[in-house]
This record gives structure tokens, sequence and C-alpha cells, in this order.
């Protein structure tokens, strides 16, 4: 098992605000797995995403990925692990406006020792001819391309993906799901995709819905479509 999160619960707000937002959460992720997360908005979504990825902490429960249980680690072990291990896809790309693609990109390998070859990367991610452009010159597509190379070359075992589409259009956004599964498959990086999008969860091996904090089903998918191939 790459990913196990055991009886994970998280709470925000003190004495009477408080307010549960997660619930006695437990999951399992395979190596090579992408596994969407549906539910709607406040189910607790970006919560989990924020635990496992290491951005905050859990009030209780264990997170353990490929048998390291991150939720016990020291703030310095964790950040550590956050850098070499931990790739981050969001919504809003994120991208630092006066650096060019090419160095957004290269800013992600300059925390680890073993990092992809830019040149490949670059190509795989189809923004040759962007490269040299800064963040405020490329279309949404060209932006989400980019914030996914910068999360990609340092090889992370987990992509974390947080509405990866929220902000696209149909066919940017099949394009981006295509360029995921194609790295899933190449790289068998284990995937992870939060989103309201309930047509991505044909392309997931795996599907996870929460409501009001709690998982509500968690299923395995046996009919697989390409991304290409999807509508919504
Ligand atoms: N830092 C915070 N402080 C207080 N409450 C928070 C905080 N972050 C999230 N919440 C609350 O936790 C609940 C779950 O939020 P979360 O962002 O995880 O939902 P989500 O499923 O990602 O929703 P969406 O689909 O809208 O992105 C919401 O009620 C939200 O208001
Ligand atoms: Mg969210």
């Amino acid at each position: 098992m790459f990913l196990e999160v055991k009886n994970l619960t998280k709470s925000y707000g003190e004495g009477d605000n408080r307010v549960k937002v997660l619930e006695d959460v437990s999951l399992d992720i395979n190596k090579g797995e992408i596994c969407s997360l549906l539910g709607p908005s406040g189910s607790g979504k970006s919560t989990l995403l924020n635990l496992i990825g290491g951005l905050e902490r859990a009030d209780g429960g264990d997170i353990i990925i490929d048998s390291l249980t991150i939720s016990k680690l020291r703030d310095k072990e964790l950040g550590e692990y956050r850098r070499h291990e931990l790739g981050f896809i969001f919504q809003f790309y994120n991208l630092i406006p006066d650096l060019s693609v090419k160095e957004n990109i290269e800013i992600g390998s300059a925390i680890v020792s073993d990092s992809m070859d830019l040149k490949e990367l670059i190509s795989a991610l189809g923004l040759e001819d962007q490269c040299d452009k800064l963040p405020n010159q490329l279309s949404g597509g060209q932006q989400q391309r980019c914030a996914i190379g910068r999360a990609l070359i340092k090889k992370p075992a987990l992509l974390i993906c947080d509405e990866p589409t929220g902000a696209l259009d149909y066919k940017t956004s099949k394009e981006i799901l295509t360029l995921i599964c194609d790295i899933n498959k190449k790289y068998d990086t284990t995937i992870i995709i939060a989103t309201h999008n309930e047509a991505i969860s044909q392309i997931a091996h795996r599907t996870i819905r929460l409501r009001d904090g709690k998982i509500h089903e968690n299923i395995t998918n046996d009919h697989i479509i390409a991304a290409s191939e999807l509508t919504w």
C-alpha cells in the first residue's frame, strides 16, 4: 500500500465556533493509482489534500506514505519530505510572474539532487515554443502545463492536484487531464485529483467521495476511459 490514511480528524475554529471538517477519514491508495476525490463544496477535499500533503497537521489519526508516518514527523522533516516527494498542482497556477516558463519549471529542481531532464520535460509538456515567455504571455492551459512541469521535475512519488482544471475550458481541461494520465503511465506517479467534475472519475482507478467530512464512497473503477474520450 502506498498511501494509508487512518482515522483522520480535523477541526477548525475555537470554542463555540469549532467545526469538525474531517471525521474519522480512512482510505488506502495503491502505488501508481490515479484517485479522484469528489464531494460537494465544503465537504473537506482540500483539507484532506492539505493534510496528506503535509501543509497542515491533523488533530488525530495517521497518514503513512511509502511506509513513512508523515503525521509523526517533526516540522523540519516534514518540510524535507514535502520538498522531495510531493508535487502540488492547484486551480490557479501560482507561477512566479517575472520568471520565464523554463525558469518557473527549473525552480522545482533546485531543491533536489535527482531531477528530470529539463529539456525532455519541456518537450513532454509541449512547451518548447513557450520556454522563454513569461506566465502572463501564456494561455491558461499553457500556464497549467508549466505548473505541472514545476511539480514534476523533482520526480515526486505523489502528485496532489486540487481542482487542476477548475479554471480551464473544456478542450484545455481534456488536454491537461490527458497530460496527467500520461505522467501517471510514464512515471508510475501516484496521483490524487480533487474535483467537482464527475466525469474525471472515469479516468481514475479509484474514486473517493466525501460528504460532510466523512468518506461516503470508495470504489475502484473497472472501466477506465482515456482522458481524450471524456465528455461532460
Ligand atoms: N483554514 C480554515 N479555517 C477555518 N475553516 C476552514 C479552513 N479551511 C477550511 N475550512 C472549512 O472547512 C470546510 C471544508 O473546506 P474544504 O476547503 O476542505 O472543502 P472543499 O471540499 O475543498 O470545498 P470546495 O469544493 O469548495 O473547494 C469548510 O466548511 C471550510 O469553510
Ligand atoms: Mg477545495
